[in-house]
């Protein structure tokens, strides 16, 4: 039997990226002791009461149909959050809840680009966004980033031809941890106004950004931007797929159409709960922010000293680049070896772009015994590199600060 041609563009790089975190997380759910720090899913609960409120309206039969975009209280609340944080004026009729910022992305991605249309996405990029991208049919074009992994403008005006259609980023970056600077996002604004581009940002971190803000070009562009966010990150809510988009309302009202036809609705009782989620929004997000700190520091020490490792210390977030080349091994080989001998599953740096070959990702949001245990195997495992008689020669790494 036969399959369409959208097949073939959601099973590429972004699947590949996995296999030796889903191989860990089978051994982990066998018993066998491996450390996940591979994945962004904190090892934190979620905040209490948002797990009562949805007990709560189970309880009392909240398991029918709901409205394609969101129920109105849920679209207020988002609505609200996003003036406080963007400085936008907008309303519940410029928000759409979905599954996710993962399916936010890709209902984005569907109403705005198609068969031979362009999307430029900046790298470093999430795995998952070249399928997410392309499954409109339009062709993804990487933008490379600048050494220290923030937006080059120059190369970003070079690729933008009249096929263009959106530029995709994410602030905080997955996974460089990069906050875009007012500067750099002003500058990208004038372009996109200039050749009438939507903007479409990423923002699952920005609540883990210092104050929970990032800079924004939703209040300037309002007509172009398009805002995608989520309680995944902010809240350690992953699991309850509980994400939104902001954007003009023109783009809402095709949104939920499709909405309409795919999900066609999310159950009331998530929707319940995540307006007691937002109403709890500044205590959850310093949680987070504290969680990470912390860990971010319990890793950069772990790390410090060990031979051929550069540690590339992120603005926000939960992730760290680790730049291995002076051990003599790709980003790729690394992460093989590393969870061969020591059972320690970091995610290649390759996986997310060209400019973080030679890195890996390792994801601090894990409990502070466990990241310290982890430090101590891949310490053991960098030693064994030099002291193994296939010793490497160093190649050459450049500085990552
Ligand atoms: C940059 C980025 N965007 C989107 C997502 C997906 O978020 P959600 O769980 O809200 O779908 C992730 C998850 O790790 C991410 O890192």
């Amino acid at each position: 039997m036969k399959f369409s041609s959208l097949v073939q563009r959601i099973s590429g790089e972004g699947a590949d990226a996995w296999n030796t975190h889903a191989r860990a997380r089978a051994a982990r759910e066998r018993g066998e002791s491996v450390i996940l720090l591979s994945v962004g899913d904190p090892d934190l609960d979620s905040p209490l009461e948002v797990v009562d409120r949805a007990i709560e309206c189970l309880r009392a039969g909240d398991t029918h149909y709901t409205p394609a975009t969101g129920r109105v209280p849920l679209r207020d609340a988002i609505a609200a959050q996003h003036r406080r944080r963007c400085g936008q004026e907008v309303d519940r009729d410029n928000v759409a809840f979905l599954a996710g910022a993962q399916n936010a992305l890709f209902a984005t991605s569907l109403c705005i680009a198609g068969p031979g249309d362009e999307v430029l996405a900046l790298e470093p990029l999430y795995p998952t966004y070249p399928a997410a991208l392309e499954v409109s049919g339009a062709r993804m074009i990487r933008v490379p980033a600048r050494a220290d992994f923030r937006v080059d403008l120059a190369a970003l005006e070079a690729l933008i031809t009249p096929r263009t259609r959106a530029i995709f980023f994410a602030t905080p970056n997955n996974p460089s941890g990069v906050i875009m600077t007012e500067a750099d996002i002003a500058a990208l604004g004038q372009l996109a106004r200039r050749h009438s581009l939507w903007v479409v940002v990423d923002e699952v971190y920005a609540g883990l950004a210092p104050q929970g803000h990032v800079p924004s070009l939703a209040a300037t562009l309002p007509d172009q931007v398009v805002t995608i966010s989520s309680l995944s990150k902010s809240h350690s809510m992953p699991g309850w797929r509980a994400g939104w988009m902001v954007g003009p309302k023109a783009l809402i009202t095709h949104v939920e159409a499709l909405s309409l036809c795919m999900l066609y609705g999310l159950p009331g009782f998530i929707q319940e709960a995540a307006v007691t989620a937002l109403g709890v929004a500044p205590a959850a997000e310093a949680r987070m922010r504290e969680y990470c700190a912390t860990r971010c520091a319990v890793l950069l020490a772990g790390l410090d000293g060990i031979p051929g490792l550069r540690c590339f210390v992120p603005d926000a977030g939960m992730f760290m680049l680790v730049d291995v080349r002076e051990t003599g091994l790709s980003g790729h080989d690394f992460m093989i070896e590393l969870y061969a001998s020591e059972g320690v599953s970091v995610i290649d740096g390759g996986a997310f772009g060209a400019d973080t070959r030679g890195f890996v990702r390792v994801c601090f949001a894990t409990d502070e015994p466990v990241l310290r245990e982890a430090c101590a195997r891949i310490r053991r495992f960098v030693a064994s590199l030099r002291t193994s008689s296939s010793l490497r020669t160093p190649s050459s790494a450049s500085a990552a600060s």
